[in-house]
């Protein structure tokens, strides 16, 4: 398994819609990368990452809500789709590892279902609420080329991405 550096904003590769897998395409390969996202995830104390944040624009992204502890589940997910969502909003202070050092209030729906292709290419449906459904809709926005600051205030946005500019500058350094 292979540590991969992470995209950050701001970069215009995290506005991009990404493509789907082939079914075809789900093999050891694709298997061997996923792995490698969640290495890269969970040694950057992340609990969900996109494909694109390692700047590669595949509809795939990997979840894991409880890294290290008693819960610990890697979830693979493959061209995932949300199905329903609820009218009823949850807010949940979000943060991005492709946004560092910002959190911030986010409302989304609060329960949806999801169906995707695992790594057998089985087909999975998922109704989620909590922490899990914020998870899924936030790296489903990855996938479409949207960061969780795009549902913010363009003036708090735009202190996100100062921030995250600022800290991407010291990172180099
Ligand atoms: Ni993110």
């Amino acid at each position: 398994m292979a540590l991969i550096p992470l995209v950050k904003a701001p970069d215009p590769r995290l506005k991009k819609v990404s493509e789907p897998i082939a079914v075809g395409d789900i093999d050891k390969t694709l298997r061997r990368f996923m792995d490698d996202m969640l290495e890269t995830m969970y040694d950057a104390n992340g609990i969900g990452l996109a494909a694109i944040q390692i700047g590669v624009l595949k509809r795939v992204t990997v979840i894991d809500l409880d890294p290290g502890g008693p819960n610990s589940k890697p979830l693979y997910i493959i061209n995932p789709v949300i199905v329903a969502s609820s009218t009823e909003e949850s807010t949940y202070n979000e943060g991005c590892l492709s946004v560092p050092e910002y959190w911030d209030d986010v409302h989304r729906p609060a329960r949806i279902t999801v169906e995707y292709l695992d790594e057998n290419a089985k087909k999975q449906r998922v109704e989620a609420d909590g922490l899990f459904a914020t998870c899924l809709q936030h790296e489903i926005d990855h996938i479409n080329g949207f960061l969780f600051i795009d549902h913010l205030s363009k003036l708090r946005r735009s202190i996100a991405l100062r921030k995250s500019a600022k800290a991407k500058r010291l990172d180099q350094d």
